[in-house]
């Protein structure tokens, strides 16, 4: 337990739906250590992005514990998950969300500026992790003017400038095509091997099949939750 990154303990989820208690996390206990690469499949409304938006700390469980590092998130206070949510946890999402008036070197420099650091660090800091994924000459670009799996390094990029401990990534190459679905998986293999830990939602078996661990959801259980030997290959 005491080296457990992520411990979930019987995590329900409900929403109320008018008179109707929606059921979406049905009980999920999983422990996740740190520097695991784990992927979790499932159909769509399984369950997936509501239990990583737990993890996360951008959504809220119904029930159960939830224990980030061996703290309970009951006992942490709202100002010092904000802070953990910012500093510990990278988050890479499907549709990017990146903000487009602006170019990418400040989509990648404003977690940094938020965080109160000098201008002239950031710009020094969100260059090195735009270079990191092969987009050091696109620093003035924005977003609109890349292809979609530059955008997506850039939000890896942007993901990974606090240097969090924890990668969240939900369908990060679900919009995209399969080399630049390759591309992002390099980066993940990259990260996996500096020792971060990675949690990827995906629908796709063969991109599951990166990870070191399979877990599969299905109507708001874990169904299976098996290790994946074939990974070894990609280390
Ligand atoms: N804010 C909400 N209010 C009510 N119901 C919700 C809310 N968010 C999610 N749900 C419901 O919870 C269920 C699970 O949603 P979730 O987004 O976790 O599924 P998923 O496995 O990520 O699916 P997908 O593969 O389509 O992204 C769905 O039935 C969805 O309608
Ligand atoms: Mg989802």
């Amino acid at each position: 337990m005491k080296d457990n990154l992520i411990s979930l303990k019987n995590i329900r989820k409900s929403y109320k739906m008018g008179s109707l208690n929606l059921e979406v996390l049905k009980g999920i206990d999983l422990e996740i250590k740190k520097g695991e690469y784990v992927a979790i499949l499932g159909s769509s409304g399984s369950g997936k992005s509501t239990m990583m938006n737990i993890i996360g700390c951008i959504d809220v469980k119904s029930e159960g514990m939830y224990y980030l590092n061996g703290a309970s998130i009951d006992d942490i206070a709202e100002d010092e998950l904000a802070t953990i949510r910012n500093r510990e946890i990278g988050f890479v999402f499907q549709k990017f969300n990146l903000i487009t008036k602006f170019d990418i070197l400040y989509n990648v420099q404003l977690p940094l500026l938020l965080k109160g650091l000098k201008k002239s660090e950031t710009i020094e800091i969100a260059t090195k992790y735009l270079e990191k994924v092969g987009l050091g000459d696109r620093l003035k670009h924005k977003p609109t003017e890349l292809s979609g799996g530059q955008q997506q390094r850039v939000a890896i990029a942007r993901a990974l400038i606090c240097e969090p401990e924890i990668i969240l990534a939900d369908e990060p190459t679900g919009n995209l095509d399969s080399h630049s679905g390759e591309e992002i998986l390099k980066i993940f293999n990259n990260l996996h091997n500096e020792g971060k830990t990675i949690i990827m939602i995906t629908h796709d078996e063969h991109i599951a099949m990166e990870a070191n661990r399979i877990i599969r959801l299905s109507d708001g259980l874990i169904e299976s939750d098996i290790q994946n030997k074939t990974s070894e290959k990609a280390i």
